[in-house]
Order: C-alpha cells, then sequence, then structure tokens
C-alpha cells in the first residue's frame, strides 16, 4: 500500500511506521526477535531508564538508490558504537548480527516508508535500548529491552544544504570533560536542551559547545561534530567529551582521497578566523555547511562563508557521500550494506 507521503516537505521528525522490532535480555540472554505494531512500550514505573537515564541510542539511515536498492549506511560501525555507549553506562551490550538483524527487519518490514530516489529524504533508523529492572537505590539493571523504530525523514536543518549560523555559549556544558559524551547516551541530550533552546531563541540552528574543562577548545556542534578547512586541511576536534561521529570518521576518509590533509586536534576559538569552510557532520545534519560563528560571550562574530554559499570542499563532500549512500559511486570502503 502507497502512504500519501508528500516525500520532498518531510521534515526531521516522527513520522509513524507500521512495524517496529523489539528484543528483551533477561536471565543473562536475549530472547527471540519480536515484530510489533505499538507505538509504546509497556515500563515498570521504578525501570532504571526513567530513573536513572538507563538509554542508550543510534541514528543511521537508508536510502531508496537510482537501481531501486535500499542501502543502509555503515551499519556496523553503528553496532559497535552503541554496544560501547552500552559499556559505558553498564547497559548489557546488543551483539552485533542481532544489531544489524533487527535493523535489516525493520527497514524491510517498513519498506513503503523508504523515500524514492531523487526526493532528498531516507529512512531513519532509530535503535535505542532502555533498562527495565525496578530500581530505587543507584544500580544498573538485569533486564533490557532492544527497540529498533524507523521513520521517514527529511533534512534536520529546515534550510536544507544552505549556510546557518551557530553560537558559542559558555553559559551550559552538554558533558563533563571524563563524562558520557563520547557515548551516545538520552541524558546527554536533555543536558543539551536549555542551550538549544536558548540558540534557537536567538535565531541559530545550533550551539558549538567548547570543552568542558577549559573552555578553550572546540568540542561539537549539538547533535553533531564539527569540521573545518584551514589552509586547505580538513581539521576536527579530538576530544574525549565528544561522540566519535560515524560521519565525520567517512569524510575523513573522502578527504585523504581528496587529497587533504586531515588532523585530528584540539582547535582553539581564536583558529576560527582562519579558516575558509566550517560544517556540522552527523547522520542527521549529513554536512550542514556554517555561515558563522557568533560567540555570544565576547560578542566576537566569526565570518566563516564570505559570499553566503556553502563552500566547494563541503558541497563535494555531500555529493560524493550521497552518490555513495544510493550507489552511484562504487563503495570502495564496505560502508554499504544492501538490503535483499
Ligand atoms: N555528535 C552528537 C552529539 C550526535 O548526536 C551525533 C549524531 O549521531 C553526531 C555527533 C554525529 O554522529 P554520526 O555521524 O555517527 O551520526
Ligand atoms: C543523528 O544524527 O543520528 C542523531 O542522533 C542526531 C539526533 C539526536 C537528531
Amino acid at each position: 500500500m502507497d502512504t500519501d507521503i508528500d516525500w520532498g516537505k518531510l521534515p526531521f521528525g516522527y513520522y509513524p511506521t507500521d512495524y517496529n522490532v523489539r528484543c528483551t535480555f533477561r536471565d543473562g540472554k536475549w530472547g527471540a526477535v519480536e515484530v510489533s505494531q505499538s507505538e509504546t512500550v509497556n515500563l515498570h514505573i521504578a525501570a532504571t531508564c526513567l530513573h536513572y537515564s538507563q538509554e542508550i541510542f543510534e541514528g543511521l539511515k537508508a536510502f531508496r538508490g537510482k537501481d531501486g536498492k535500499v542501502r543502509i549506511f555503515r551499519l556496523r560501525d553503528n553496532a559497535k558504537r552503541i554496544q560501547d555507549s552500552a559499556r559505558g553506562i553498564l547497559m548489557e551490550p546488543v551483539p552485533t548480527e542481532l544489531f544489524e538483524e533487527m535493523c535489516i527487519k525493520a527497514v524491510k518490514l517498513n519498506e513503503r516508508f523508504i523515500p524514492p530516489y531523487g526526493s532528498g529524504a531516507s529512512l531513519y533508523i532509530r535503535p535505542f535500548e532502555i533498562g527495565l529492572t525496578p530500581r530505587v537505590g543507584v544500580k544498573e539493571a538485569d533486564e533490557y529491552m532492544f527497540i529498533v523504530l524507523v521513520t521517514p525523514v527529511g533534512p534536520y536543518f529546515k534550510s536544507g544544504f544552505s549556510n546557518t549560523n551557530i553560537c558559542i555559549m559558555r553559559e551550559y556544558d552538554r558533558v563533563a570533560p571524563q563524562g558520557t559524551g563520547r557515548w551516545k547516551v538520552g541524558g546527554n541530550y536533555a543536558a543539551s536542551l536549555a542551550a538549544g533552546h536558548r540558540a534557537h531563541e536567538m535565531g541559530y540552528s545550533a550551539v558549538l559547545f567548547l570543552d568542558p574543562k577549559e573552555k578553550k577548545y572546540l568540542d561539537e556542534c549539538g547533535p553533531a561534530n564539527f569540521y573545518a578547512i584551514k589552509d586547505g586541511k580538513y581539521i576536527t576536534p579530538m576530544s574525549d567529551s565528544i561522540l566519535p561521529s560515524i560521519t565525520n570518521d567517512s569524510l575523513m576518509v573522502l578527504a585523504r582521497e581528496m587529497g587533504m590533509e586531515v588532523e585530528r586536534r584540539h582547535i582553539t576559538v581564536d583558529e576560527l578566523e582562519e579558516v575558509s569552510e566550517a560544517a556540522a557532520c552527523g547522520t542527521a545534519a549529513v554536512c550542514s555547511p556554517i555561515g558563522e560563528i557568533d560567540d555570544i560571550d565576547t560578542g566576537k562574530k566569526y565570518v566563516i562563508s564570505k559570499d553566503g554559499k556553502p563552500g566547494p570542499i563541503t558541497t563535494e563532500f555531500v555529493r560524493r557521500l550521497e552518490a555513495i549512500r544510493h550507489g552511484e559511486e562504487p563503495d570502495t570502503h564496505g560502508w554499504i550494506t544492501i538490503v535483499e
């Protein structure tokens, strides 16, 4: 059955689909994979996910190619990352095969929601895990549920592929220096809400968080990593408090292939004076070019894009990423899983 979705106008939001896929860890083992049509979960009122934030998630996408085939981008890497997140907050890691099987199943079951080639939209896959055990004392759960939901999405930033302005704000930290920033845990996003809300109220698309220890170096950009082009080099922050973005990792590979040097290192705020391009990169954001970065504490404005247009390198990154994801360029890095 077709849907009546206007694919070209899809926002980045939740749109109900037909099925989600679930699996429970109980008595020391993962059970059978279940297919559900329910959009709700039944939880104990004292479950650890509700009280002590034992919740981790992933975000990845499936694309329909010109050839009609459906491709999932870097499925295995997302499996690995959710396992790291699980270890980070003492949850039960989902085995790679189970993660892959459930994502593929959720995509197949909701085939009619995979946006058509050329629409600019994709099927967002949101695997997540929650602690189920009732606890009042602060302790990890021993029962967990892993769920994969999918939903068709359009661009994360409403403006699509065009520059947006972001801001530096020192009043809030997203995470602590040796805290949970390197894992994809729900609590990090709760901690970013107030800063994000203030930034949006001031007309910025995101906050460029600084390192929480010294507030000297760039960390990451809302729900995305940050990169810039300086003297023709790809530079991106190295920090214990940022999420290792799989998109950023892919861009570093593409940048090297394009003959650029790649530097992962501390980047000071002042260096923004010298960059020719900057962008927020992530599954949702893809590469969102940045026009201007305003430091709201000092009043300093860093104008990155002099002509108001996305830079040539970011434009080429998006072209190449999209070509690989849609099967128009060969997948020479083993990034693609074709859904048969
Ligand atoms: N940083 C944060 C805080 C994120 O939420 C995301 C999104 O997943 C990213 C970076 C980008 O990571 P990826 O490219 O793996 O989606
Ligand atoms: C993603 O890019 O997949 C994310 O998780 C960002 C998000 C929290 C919307």
